[in-house]
């Protein structure tokens, strides 16, 4: 029972489209806790929610106007209750997700810094500022919003007159909180505490790297994803992500979850670099884990991913923490996707119509040769709902369907991120797929998710959900991600090619070159594709191996 998460597999559960039990078109509590055995099955350890609770539903969820319910269209809180019993049956552990750097705009919290006059106690939980300029017209600052436009959104005071802005880095429906307020720290202790109550194994905390910013609010003239494209330096950090102050809330949030038994933990969502920076998360008194999202960029490339892997490892273990690894999540384009484009040529953001399509089956290939790799690495592994089926992202959603708040903010000119959220296919005769009864889904799904679905694969050797089941029982069998270190295999090191030995497993990665040889007397435990004739190991594929 002890620190369970350390080699943890979590499997992302995006409660929208998973499991529809009411046939409205959007997945539900009833609907996740109808398919948890089909997670145990699988053979994953915990299962992370997306946000479930009271929301406008502006940004999917992770809008949240009441931290402490569940939302009407996923269900009520028995329903939350019920969940979680069920999966601590099955044995699988259960992660929520917090969402601590702003509130919806329908929060009471929000709703009262309206009503209430500049300088209150119930602006200070917010970031309200007078404008520049004449009249205040101007915004305060520069600052962009990740999903486009202006980070700033001016109010209207009581009395009808143009007033203050308040700060929103993300969508205008998101007012960010100010952790300088007692209030703040108050509030989210007692969510915490409720969830920890209700049984909840652990959290992941949504932009953890957001919550405070330099006092003053400078200006910052780099509007890339989140905190921009420039070098960030030790002289040279954005004011708006990565403040030292927010490592002082991470050590109030370990003293709470410490003081629970069961092992909870916390994981964050930081987008960080250099992964030293990252590692400071988790360090002995603050999280338990950080997303490592230098890997999921890291392109299909022997010498990357070396790096990718040697520096995650190395720089988790410097502080004592378990390095994850992350390949999919409902913010980035599916692995299965991504990895169908050259090597290097393609980053995490959405693919419309009108884009260059990946190449399917070479995307599938690495993607699963990808996984093999993730699912031996010492550490924690998340998988997002379907990559277990090999899912691609639907590429063609045409605008009119589109939700995203970033298809919206930057007037089309990013596609966002709706193709990673589709709901996903339980059974190919079904209606929706088998989503749901009714056959309305929130986003339409692609056919081709229909040979994709899980009673397609389900007992088919050889299909994606039998290697992702195959490989999860023996990374168990053979503690495959325990340990904080990685032992390269000199010899199956080239250029395009890593060799890993792991305990008594030896992972081979080939990357796009010629068919690699495997030594004399190998076992195959398990391959991500078909070997060559000769038993050799051809391009994008990744072979486990035992007696080497
Ligand atoms: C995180 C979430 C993303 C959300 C954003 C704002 O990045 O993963 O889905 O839009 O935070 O809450």
């Amino acid at each position: 029972m002890t620190e369970w998460w350390r080699d943890a597999v979590v499997y992302q559960v995006y409660p929208r489209s998973f499991a529809d039990s009411d046939g409205d078109g959007i997945g539900d509590l009833p609907g996740i806790t109808s398919r948890l055995p089909a997670l145990a099955a699988l053979g994953v350890d915990a299962v992370w929610l997306s946000p479930f609770y009271p929301s406008p539903q502006n940004d999917a969820g992770y809008d949240v106007s009441d931290y402490r319910d569940v939302e009407p269209i996923f269900g009520t809180l028995d329903d939350a209750d019920t969940l979680i019993a069920r999966a601590h049956e099955l044995g699988l552990r259960v992660v929520v997700d917090i969402v601590p750097n702003h509130t919806s705009s329908e929060h009471r919290w929000f709703q009262a810094a309206l009503a209430a006059a500049p300088g209150s106690r119930e602006r200070s939980r917010y970031h309200f500022q007078d404008g520049a300029g004449e009249g205040g017209s101007v915004p305060p600052n520069n600052w962009r919003s990740v999903f486009g436009g202006p980070a700033w959104t001016r109010v209207r005071e009581a009395d009808g007159s143009p007033g203050q802005w308040y700060l929103h880095m993300f969508d205008a429906t998101q007012p960010d909180l100010s952790w300088d307020s007692p209030d703040v720290h108050e509030e989210f202790a007692t969510t915490l505490r409720f969830w920890l109550d209700r049984g909840a194994d652990g959290f992941r905390i949504d932009v953890a790297h957001a919550m405070v910013k330099e006092p003053g609010l400078p200006d910052w003239d780099d509007d890339g994803p989140m905190g921009g494209t420039a070098e960030i330096t030790d002289d040279r950090r954005p004011p708006m992500w990565d403040r030292e102050e927010v490592h002082e809330i991470y050590r109030e949030w370990r003293r709470i979850v410490d003081a629970y038994d069961g092992d909870r933990m916390l994981v964050a969502e930081a987008w960080v670099t250099p992964y030293s920076r990252l590692a400071r998360y988790t360090r002995p008194d603050e999280l338990h884990q950080a997303f490592n999202f230098d890997h999921c960029v890291a392109p299909w490339q022997a010498a990357a991913q070396r790096e990718v892997l040697t520096t995650s490892v190395v720089g988790s273990a410097a502080v004592g923490a378990p390095a994850t690894w992350v390949l999919s999540n409902h913010d980035i384009v599916r692995h299965a996707s991504r990895f169908g484009f050259p090597p290097a040529s393609r980053g995490l953001g959405g693919i419309g119509p009108s884009d260059p399509q990946p190449d399917a089956e070479l995307g599938l290939r690495r993607a699963r040769a990808a996984t093999l790799l993730m699912l031996a690495l010492p550490g924690s592994a998340y998988l997002y709902q379907g990559e277990e089926l090999g899912l691609p992202e639907h590429t063609s959603l045409p605008g009119e369907v589109r939700q995203d708040p970033t298809w919206f903010r930057t007037h089309q000119a990013e596609i966002g991120r709706d193709g990673c959220r589709v709901p996903i296919p339980w059974a190919a005769g079904a209606p929706s797929y088998g989503f749901g009864p009714s056959g309305r889904t929130w986003l339409p799904q692609p056919e081709a998710y229909g040979p994709l679905a899980r009673d397609r694969q389900d007992g088919v050797a050889g299909s994606t959900l039998e290697m992702y089941r195959a490989a999860l029982r023996l990374r168990r069998e053979y503690g495959l991600g325990r340990g904080d270190s990685l032992d390269w295999v000199p010899e199956l090191c080239g250029e395009q090619s890593l060799g890993l030995r792991r305990g008594d497993v030896t992972v081979v990665v080939n990357f796009g070159g010629p068919d690699l040889t495997l030594p004399l007397g190998a076992q195959v435990l398990l391959t991500s594709g078909a070997m060559s004739g000769g038993g050799a190991v051809p391009s994008d594929t990744t072979v486990w191996l035992r007696g080497t």
